[in-house]
């Protein structure tokens, strides 16, 4: 989906125009991919916008900063109200929200010393992620996550989505909505730009960070969100096989939010038959897991502001909006 420009984007603390956010060619994030990142939503409310979990968003983005050895000029106060002030200038919300710190123009030898941090944020609107609204078709890729100590997961840093890039256009080109990545041990990691849930017997699982999963919020939420509605939840290394025999699994993300998983690898899920072929017809009977719709309801009733905030997710914004976006 092409990006929809909207009025202003915050720059180093300022409000710049849209057209005039561009960067040199030779800077150094072009070269070689020194940036990190933020993807947050701001979710349409009943009297109004609220940004989620913008703080924790925002330490991810100093905590990938400080992996990466790049000083940003502004505290987590600062950011925060950058993009507060931004959303209610571009008068754009519900809306995605796009943090970047970057590497700009200077030198052009590997060493980032002499190259400026530069710090810009951008909202826009962007509805759902991953096509397929009950449930998403999806595959194991060929290609293995970051291995460890080569390219820090748990920074959320540009040049990591170049392996994204790999899964996610094999899983297109085969013709599935999205790939899952195993570790370079072949356990189950994550999506190209998902975390990944699991359900067994009525147990939650989700792979630990050291299987070269990125920290994500979403994920945190539903370990929260579980733990709150009495589930029980683990966080384990997953054999690959897990996922076929799983009674449930889904996908959390900032972008893909809560997102059931339908067939892996052509593999219906949960269907507690064996040898089934996974055919048009079993396809347009699925349903998502009731695991999976508690989660989902209470994370979008949080998010939509039509449960209470009891976890205090919420920053509001001045915008009036009347529909969410993803629904
Ligand atoms: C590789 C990867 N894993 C997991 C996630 C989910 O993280 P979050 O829930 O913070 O958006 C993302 C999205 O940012 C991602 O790109």
């Amino acid at each position: 989906m092409p990006i929809q420009a909207t009025s202003k984007i915050w720059h180093n603390g300022n409000l710049i125009p849209w057209e005039q956010a561009n960067i040199h060619v030779m800077s150094h994030v072009i070269h070689y991919g020194s940036s990190v990142f933020e993807g947050i939503r701001a979710y349409g409310q009943p009297h109004g916008s609220a940004v989620f979990r913008l703080p924790e968003h925002m330490q991810r983005l100093l905590d990938s900063a400080k992996i990466y050895r790049m000083e940003l000029p502004f505290d987590i106060e600062e950011l925060c109200a950058g993009v507060v002030e931004l959303i209610e200038a571009n008068g754009v919300a519900p809306c995605y929200i796009r943090p970047i710190a970057l590497r700009g123009y200077g030198e052009i030898g590997v060493s980032p010393k002499g190259s400026p941090v530069e710090v810009y944020i951008a909202n826009f609107p962007w509805g759902k992620y991953i096509a397929g609204h009950g449930g998403a078709d999806v595959c194991v890729s060929s290609w293995n996550r970051l291995a460890p100590n080569t390219m820090p997961s748990l920074a959320k840093a540009g040049a990591n989505y170049m392996n994204s890039q790999l899964i996610h256009m094999e899983a297109e080109i085969n013709g599935y909505a999205e790939g899952i990545g195993l570790d370079v041990n072949g356990l189950v990691s994550e999506g190209s730009g998902e975390n990944i849930f699991v359900v067994r017997n009525g147990v939650i699982y989700t792979p630990p960070l050291s299987n070269s999963a990125l920290s994500g919020i979403t994920r945190d939420s539903v370990l929260t969100i579980s733990r709150h509605l009495g589930l029980t939840v683990k966080e384990r290394s997953l054999p690959r096989e897990l996922l076929y025999i799983a009674d449930e699994v889904f996908f959390t993300g900032t972008a893909a939010e809560v997102q059931p998983i339908r067939s892996i690898d052509r593999i219906l899920i949960g269907d507690g038959k064996s040898g089934v072929p996974c055919d048009e017809s079993s396809l347009q009977g699925w349903k998502p897991g009731e695991i999976t719709k508690k989660i989902a309801d209470e994370f979008f009733g949080i998010a939509n502001g039509l449960k209470p905030d009891r976890f205090g997710w919420l920053t509001p914004v001045k915008v009036n909006a009347t529909e969410p976006v993803g629904a």
